[in-house]
């Protein structure tokens, strides 16, 4: 492996290493958006060269961009219909396994596409194990049509609900609103704290204009958790068990082709 990754970028590397040993022949994979989602797809990449068969359905143009330069096949969702595992990073995470997503601006393909699928893997660095989600600004999707309207009625839906903030600022690309794959806008809540995450999620989805929000609750079954010492720990919420593995980060070999 690069000898000279900081540690955090050590801790991504470890947990998606770990992630690929989830990957079996012939799977059909969904292909997370973000920084640790792009080490994914390079062990996966390696894996291929080596002879591994597997198709995979990106969650952005910038996965689906690293997969085919990686040399895995790309699909749409629509081509493959039914995933067998999505692997994907996240912004927050909490003992349950619920999620906060969209920091890359990817939430809506990345819910579809991981809600497609048997099983989701969440790979992260230990900076995103939260006890309660809400530090991390929750993103919410937007049609562009009114979102001055969808963002008042977002924060006055906010008041009456479990957070310790109702603030919430649209997500900019230098001068211009961020742009999703999808044409949309992203609305970013400043909540602090949530309380309820599952009723907060049924909440802002009734809103006029939110096409989706960037909670995941009860999708994801596995959280593997990498640490800038070659410490894995993966955390399975339906075996209810959590298992401790660690890479030695010094060998000079190459950590992708170092499999049991
Ligand atoms: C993309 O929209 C997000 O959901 C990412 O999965 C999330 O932001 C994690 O990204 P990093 O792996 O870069 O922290």
């Amino acid at each position: 492996m690069p000898a000279d990754l900081s540690p955090i970028d050590k801790a991504k590397f470890v947990a998606a290493r770990r992630a690929c040993d989830y990957v079996e022949d012939g799977m059909k994979l969904g292909l997370g958006t973000g920084s640790t989602a792009a080490w994914l797809v390079r062990c996966l990449g390696e894996r291929v060269a080596e002879g591994l068969r597997i198709t995979g359905v990106p969650t952005s143009t910038r996965t689906a961009e690293l997969a085919r330069e990686a040399g895995i096949r790309v699909t749409s969702l629509d081509e493959a219909r039914w995933l067998d595992l999505t692997i994907d990073g996240a912004d927050e995470y909490d003992g349950a396994l619920n999620l906060i997503k969209g920091g890359g601006g990817a939430l809506l393909q990345e819910k579809i596409v991981a809600t497609a699928s048997d099983r989701m893997v969440v790979i992260a660095d230990g900076s995103k194990k939260v006890d309660t989600l809400g530090a991390f600004p929750l993103p919410v999707e937007v049609i562009p049509f009114g979102w001055q309207t969808s963002k008042v009625l977002l924060e006055e839906a906010l008041e009456g609900l479990d957070v310790m903030g109702t603030d919430s600022s649209l997500r900019m690309n230098g001068e211009t609103p961020f742009v999703t794959d999808e044409g949309n806008f992203i609305l970013d809540l400043h909540l602090n704290r949530i309380g309820n995450a599952r009723q907060l999620a049924l909440v802002l989805n009734q809103i006029p204009g939110v096409v989706e929000n960037g909670l995941f609750i009860d999708i994801c079954d596995v959280v593997i958790t990498g640490y800038g010492d070659g410490r894995v720990e993966v955390h399975d919420i339906n075996e209810g068990r959590t298992d401790e593995v660690k890479y030695d980060l010094t060998e000079e070999t190459n950590i992708f082709s170092d499999r049991d």
